[in-house]
């Protein structure tokens, strides 16, 4: 299957199929590039899946291949150099292509590094995760972490063409497949109630990643996330809605020093925060509460707020976070599964009650 993606500066096409090597091959025959090719990846991902790719790029590449640490903690600007380093010392130019094969860390890291080695080359992601593929691999953001804070250095920079296999998806660790449900969970809530139903009637089928199964639910969260973007490219409104659930994930992430949880872990939390504080300030009803906990439950993704997290310290936090924008607090929150609205001025007493509440 192939979906469009409109973006203002290019259409592209995203691949998405059980192997796509046959779609990537045809792709580099026709596109108009130099004869050299970048290969960015990880010390994992190059060792599973490294070489079959770099077969299908050397049947009209030169290909030099770049492999990375694996870890978020290698998402930073000294990594980023490194590989612009590598970029340069090889006299890539600007016809040369880099196909950036793994998760979303490889991902944004390279596609950073794209956006910025000769104020831009030809980028191709081959996303490897469940995330990648149904997340960030779609959108144009691309960046680096700074002590900081996550992903304060980036850019958008749109790929000329993005290759999901789910057959790379049978190799990605259980933690990983189940954090990343909790992305496509969010689609549902917030626009597609018939994938949330979906979700609900195929738990099992998802959890066992039947390949049917898996290919539709990344079908329809990239078809999802896509139609988001491109209402809203550089993240001005529509795509706010994206961030349901995300203003408490932030904070928790931080709090537990981006070790205790997977980011998805993170957004599964906030997400039932976000939907109890729907349903005590009456926007929704009890039962879109209920039945958000419960599908994130059956993927034994967590639902509560570890009792050690002082609420004091993650309000401060998502205090701060939101200082980035604007001193207001701004939450996603859920009318029902399949429709969202931003809320801001939320009584800071409503917002602690809740949070205390989701405590276990
Ligand atoms: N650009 C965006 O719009 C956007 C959106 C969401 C998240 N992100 C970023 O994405 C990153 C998280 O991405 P992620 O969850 O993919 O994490 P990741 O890239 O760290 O991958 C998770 C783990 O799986 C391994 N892995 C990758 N593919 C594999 C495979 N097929 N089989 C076995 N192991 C495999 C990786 O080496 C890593 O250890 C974060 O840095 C986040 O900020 C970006
Ligand atoms: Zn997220």
């Amino acid at each position: 299957m192939i979906i469009d993606v409109h973006t203002l500066v290019k259409t592209y096409n995203v691949f998405v199929g059980e192997d796509i090597s046959e779609e990537l091959l045809s792709f580099i025959e026709k596109a108009n590039y130099s004869n050299k090719s970048t290969l960015v990846t990880n010390s994992t991902v190059y060792p599973l899946y490294g070489k079959r790719i770099e077969e299908v790029l050397k049947n009209r590449f030169e290909v030099f291949t770049y492999i990375m640490p694996d870890g978020e903690e290698y998402k930073n600007i000294y990594e980023f150099i490194k590989i612009i380093d590598f970029l340069a010392e090889n006299n890539l130019d600007r016809k040369s292509p880099l196909f950036a094969l793994g998760g979303g860390v490889v991902g944004d890291i390279a596609g950073f590094a794209a956006a910025a080695f000769l104020r831009g080359i030809p980028l191709i992601h081959i996303p490897t995760t469940l995330l990648a593929q149904a997340d960030s691999s779609i959108g144009g953001k691309v960046a680096v972490n700074h002590k900081k804070g996550k992903n304060l250095i980036g850019a958008f920079y749109q790929p000329d063409a993005v290759f999901s296999g789910i057959d790379f998806l049978h190799t990605l660790p259980d933690r990983e497949w189940k954090a990343a449900l909790a992305e496509v969970v969010k689609y549902g809530i917030i626009q597609d109630e018939g994938l949330f139903k979906y979700i609900e009637q195929n738990t099992e089928k998802i959890l066992h990643r039947d390949r049917q199964t898996t290919l539709y639910i990344v079908k329809r969260s990239i078809l999802n996330k896509t139609n988001i973007v491109q209402k809203d490219e550089k993240e001005k409104d529509v795509r706010q809605i994206l961030n349901f659930g995300h203003t408490l994930a932030h904070a928790l992430e931080k709090i537990g020093g981006y070790k205790t949880y997977r980011h998805g872990e993170a957004v599964a939390v906030g997400m039932v925060f976000a939907s109890l504080l729907s349903w005590k300030l009456n926007i929704c009803k009890k039962q879109v509460y209920e039945r958000i906990k419960n599908v994130l439950r059956s993927f034994s993704l967590p639902v509560h707020v570890p009792s050690e997290f002082k609420t004091n310290d993650i309000y401060d936090v998502m205090r701060w976070d939101k200082k980035v924008v604007s001193d207001k607090l701004r939450f996603v929150l859920t009318e029902n599964i399949g429709k969202v609205r931003i809320a801001t001025d939320l009584e800071l007493q409503m917002i602690v009650e809740t949070i205390n509440e989701v405590k276990g």
